[in-house]
């Protein structure tokens, strides 16, 4: 194995929310090491100018280079709405968004009546429709934003009546406009996803709810393959996190969410 195969896959969201698809790559790539940062100290991203997220999200992929890395993983759809063009001229390696990987999985459901739900400034960005539509020509996008999703997914307050109150008032206008599939448009809502589903059959939505994580994880793999990256299995790769505040509230909810502990979870300061 080459030193370049051996080096990790750096993954960044705002807080947890990009763990998702640290669950999902690590399925897949059970190889391969990981080093993901939750820039903790700054979450939420979803309500911030563009300016802002692409300011945060170069402090955070400038942090992660900074450990060597073989490709980049942007496991924030409001970072990949607005910064990856920047990241991508700035960083000599892959960088992969979760826009593109969430489009895809809602084209393989061949459904032309979509639901997204994300951050206001995924929504307002009109990323998921362009990508959406540049796959399925004659799809209905119907958005709304959800915002407070990622502050109960960051206290882990993930089940009971109050996220079930906020999914049905959310996915109301969604339930209204007969879509077949629901799109989670933002990295922390699969965390969300037993008070989503209980909203839905309030509502007698029928929809499938679809994710960017899996997807995410077969388009690390292919970069990987098609780049003569791929470490393979010798064994278990290793994740190492990294937070920029609050890393005992962060390994806690991770450690529920992940089915087994991150590690020791580092606090830094990446401004
Ligand atoms: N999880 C992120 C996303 O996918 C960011 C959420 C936030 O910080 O507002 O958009």
């Amino acid at each position: 194995m080459s030193e370049l195969q051996n080096l990790p896959i750096g993954v960044f969201d705002s807080g947890l929310g990009g763990l998702t698809v640290v669950r999902a790559i690590r399925e897949l790539l059970p190889g391969e090491n990981i080093i993901y940062l939750g820039d903790s100290a700054r979450v939420p991203y979803g309500t911030r100018s563009r300016s802002t997220v692409v300011s945060y999200a170069r402090n955070c992929a400038q942090f992660l280079v900074s450990k060597r890395l073989k490709m980049l993983v942007v496991a924030c759809n409001t970072a990949s709405a607005v910064a990856l063009p920047t990241l991508r001229e700035e960083i000599g390696m892959p960088v992969l968004g979760v826009i593109a990987a969430g489009a895809r999985a809602v084209a393989r459901t061949g459904v032309l009546r979509v639901g997204v739900i994300g951050t206001v400034g995924t929504v307002q960005s009109g990323t998921y429709i362009r990508e959406i539509s540049a796959r399925v020509p004659n799809c209905q996008v119907v958005q709304e934003a959800a915002p407070l999703f990622v502050p109960l997914a960051e206290e882990g307050w993930i089940d009971g009546e109050v996220p079930v109150l906020a999914a049905t008032r959310y996915l109301e206008p969604l339930a209204k406009a007969k879509i077949d599939v629901l799109m989670l448009g933002c990295t922390h809502y699969p965390l969300l996803i037993s008070p989503i589903r209980t909203a839905l059959e309030k509502l007698g939505c029928g929809a499938e709810v679809v994710d960017s994580a899996t997807a995410m994880a077969d388009e690390v793999k292919r970069t990987l393959k098609e780049n003569d990256l791929q470490r393979g299995f010798q064994n278990p790769g290793e994740l190492t996190c990294y937070v920029t505040d609050l890393p005992d509230s962060f390994q806690e909810v991770s450690t529920r969410f992940l089915g087994q502990s991150p590690g020791a979870v580092k606090k830094v300061d990446i401004r």
